[in-house]
């Protein structure tokens, strides 16, 4: 888990005192095979201590195998029943074979998320894997060819794909789940020429609109670990590599304690 003091172990929003919290365990890329069973199972048995969900943030995977699922599944028995939520990444695409490494997922127990929302213990979920193209003001637009137009569709459809997926939350505390990044601020410190293949900012329209408490993402492996919307919502980098080279323990992932809303008790 990250414990350079640089980069706190448990980050906690401010909750008020009437609230519980849930501790969200994130972390995305692990690539298997790339990351290894030894640091696999190492990062499952820390999360399965430190957190009450987990998220896997895209590129479970690193050819989106269906070998490659089988094999990944055969360690989420360290959690020992705590839910995880995930949305694939473009390596778990690679093979064109994502919905049977979808399928493998969800049979064994990890709820994939793609514009679709859950609720865990009170707080909800909205994923989609979303895609590129580019932020601010030198976002791509659909002018041009037809292969550039489908290419900005593409972005389009996965943002509305989330404004729909936050639709349909009813929790005070929403969390969004992406693979591609939302916002430029966490994507800095990669090259810049790859930039607008990192994420979009088509993403953070519905972020925003819908005050999602908090973002995580991963695909940006060299870009920076914490930034936030044009509204001040929180957006977490949890890219494997990049937590990492920020933090040299092993196995690390973001640990961020969100409010639970409580019922009220009516008697
Ligand atoms: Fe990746
Ligand atoms: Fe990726």
């Amino acid at each position: 888990m990250i414990t350079d003091s640089s980069i706190p172990a448990e980050t906690i929003l401010s909750t008020p005192a009437n609230h519980r919290k849930l501790r969200i365990g994130a972390v995305g890329d692990l690539h298997w095979p790339r990351i290894g069973e030894g640091e696999l199972r190492g990062l499952f048995t820390q999360l399965g201590e430190q957190a009450d969900v987990v998220l896997l943030c895209g590129d479970i995977t690193d050819y989106g195998k269906p070998e490659e699922a089988l094999q990944y599944v055969a360690h989420l028995s360290i959690l020992k029943g705590i839910p995880i939520l995930a949305v694939l990444g473009n390596h778990d695409y690679e093979c064109g074979q994502a919905d049977r490494v979808t399928d493998i997922l969800e049979r064994h127990g990890v709820r994939v998320l793609d514009g679709t929302a859950v609720e865990v213990r009170g707080v909800g979920f909205a994923g989609v894997k979303g895609f590129a193209g580019g932020f601010g003001d030198r976002l791509l637009q659909p002018w041009g060819e037809p292969v550039l137009k489908q290419f900005v569709h593409e972005a389009a459809e996965e943002a509305i794909k989330l404004e729909s997926a936050l639709a349909k939350l009813t929790t005070s505390t929403r969390v969004v789940l992406l693979h591609y990044a939302p916002i430029v601020d966490t994507v800095l410190g990669e090259a810049s020429e790859i930039i607008p293949f990192l994420g979009t900012s088509r993403l953070e329209e519905p972020i925003n609109r819908y005050r999602a408490t908090a973002v995580f993402h991963g695909h940006a492996h060299h870009g920076a670990l914490e930034g936030r919307t044009r509204d001040g919502i929180p957006v977490y980098n949890v890219a494997l590599p990049l937590l990492r080279r920020a933090v040299p323990v092993q196995a690390p992932a973001r640990i961020l304690h969100v409010p639970i809303q409580q019922q009220v008790q009516v008697t």
